[in-house]
């Protein structure tokens, strides 16, 4: 089943708990977190304070995207405020391997993200001990950028290996989903689809989200 991460990176920081209650009442799946360190991408968004604030306002799925350098380091204080998947980059600093084992043996699932620039084959080796492969679609740092529709290939291919051996496996795309580019990610096999500034930045994020799955259905995908 096809499903909808809001990005809370484009939401009101200033009334975060009525926003992240607007989505989850609008039919959000889960909750998508960039946690931005001014290094790894040329952004700051916020740390694990803001996470454990809002881990007792709902009952969504806490999907943290970290673009930091060191997840390693930082994974077991975002678990601490209530993560229940850590996506962390391929391209940062951290032991691979080891960053997946800890983050497992916190009892969280495991997600890695590939940035615009990497080929996807990277994750092969990783891809068995994960739970979501994420497929950026801009470059990370910043919302309300534009689609690229040429990293869908990575998406096809990510599908086509869960296909041959581990069906489970969640293919996440990031950046630029709206309700034309959400049937374009689906129909390539995405399967989870995060959306920023199409969902916060919409009056009406319950019509957002619809028309996101709307086109994603459209595609044949079931949502
Ligand atoms: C980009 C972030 C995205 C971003 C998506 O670095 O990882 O999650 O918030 O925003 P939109 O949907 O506006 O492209
Ligand atoms: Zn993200």
């Amino acid at each position: 089943m096809l499903q909808i991460s809001p990005s809370i990176l484009s939401a009101d920081f200033s009334r975060l708990e009525r926003e992240v209650a607007d989505v989850e009442a609008g039919g959000a799946h889960m909750l998508h977190i960039d946690v931005m360190d001014g290094h790894f991408v040329p952004n700051i968004s916020f740390g694990a304070c803001v996470v454990s604030s809002l881990r007792p306002k709902t009952q969504l799925f806490f999907d943290v995207h970290l673009m930091i350098s060191d997840p390693l380091a930082y994974a077991p204080s975002f678990a601490k405020a209530g993560a229940d998947m850590i996506t962390f980059h391929y391209e940062s600093d951290a032991d691979a391997r080891k960053t997946i084992d800890v983050i497992r043996g916190l009892g969280l699932k495991v997600g890695m993200a590939v940035k615009p620039g990497t080929d996807v084959s990277v994750l092969e080796p990783f891809l068995p001990q994960l739970d979501l492969a994420l497929v950026m679609t801009v470059e990370p740092g910043f919302g309300g950028q534009k689609f690229m529709p040429q990293m869908m290939p990575k998406v096809e291919y990510l599908r086509r290996w869960a296909q041959k051996t581990h069906d489970s496996l969640w293919i996440q795309v990031d950046g630029g989903i709206d309700a034309v580019t959400a049937g374009t990610a689906a129909a390539a096999g995405a399967d989870v689809l995060v959306a920023g500034s199409a969902v916060f930045g919409a009056a009406d994020r319950q019509d957002a989200i619809e028309a996101i799955l709307r086109s994603a259905s459209s595609v044949g995908r079931t949502v």
